[in-house]
């Protein structure tokens, strides 16, 4: 089976702000580097540049549908490349933005060299961000956001259906919501994503080093 990629969301939680949101990204560099798998922290905002030249990717939660300009407590994409960032959420479930700005975003990290995740909560949502042309696709249904039910074992179908909704071979397909085990992205890779997304099951976890060992040591 192939290695997945996981993007691992900080949110604003206290578990992953400040002194211990940077441990959380040795601790997450030092899983990638003993497993090869690809992980993708993403911290808050005012804090990507604390996260630079640990020797892992680091993406933005959000980025706005800006160029360079009067854009007071905007989020810039060349501020972002500067903080070393080489990627974004776009439209996750806590921070939705219309479509509009969706593709204009899409349009701005492929401009800059910035990597696209869109989050979407529904089917169709897929099916119409996937025309953007992001490179990567989330499905994350809202209800199961942050309830440690895997949206990958508790609604396979939206998942597997989301895979199907994406004509593009170049728009790659995540799934997101609940996921804390391995057994739950052995699930979502089963189901044709290429990864996951996740917050609280290692963020909020007591050992959040050993939850991302476990996360990737399915077979
Ligand atoms: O961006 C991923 C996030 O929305 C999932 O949250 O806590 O269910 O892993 P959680």
């Amino acid at each position: 089976m192939q290695k997945p990629i996981i993007i691992l969301n900080y949110k604003t939680y206290l578990e992953s702000t400040g002194d211990r949101g940077r441990e959380l990204t040795w601790a997450a560099r030092d899983v990638m580097q003993e497993t090869g798998v690809r992980i993708i922290v993403c911290p808050q905002t005012p804090e990507l540049f604390h996260h630079k030249g640990y020797g892992i990717e680091v993406f933005s939660q959000h980025i706005d549908p800006i160029e360079p300009g009067s854009h007071t407590g905007h989020v810039l994409a060349q501020a972002l490349i500067h903080c070393g960032v080489t990627g974004s959420l776009i439209n996750h479930s806590e921070d939705r933005m219309p479509l509009p700005d969706i593709k204009k975003c899409v349009e701005i990290c492929r401009k800059n060299g910035l990597t696209s995740v869109v989050c979407a909560e529904s089917i169709e949502k897929v099916r119409e961000v996937s025309q953007l042309k992001p490179d990567f696709v989330a499905i994350e249904p809202p209800e199961l956001i942050g309830s440690g039910i895997p949206v990958s074992k508790a609604d396979p179908d939206i998942v597997r259906d989301s895979v199907k909704a994406v004509t593009d071979p170049e728009v790659k397909v995540l799934c997101g919501a609940g996921i804390s085990k391995g057994e739950d992205v052995k699930a979502a890779l089963e189901l044709g994503t290429v990864g996951v997304l996740l917050a609280s099951g290692v963020v909020k976890a007591k050992d959040p080093k050993a939850a991302l060992r476990e996360l990737v040591a399915f077979k």
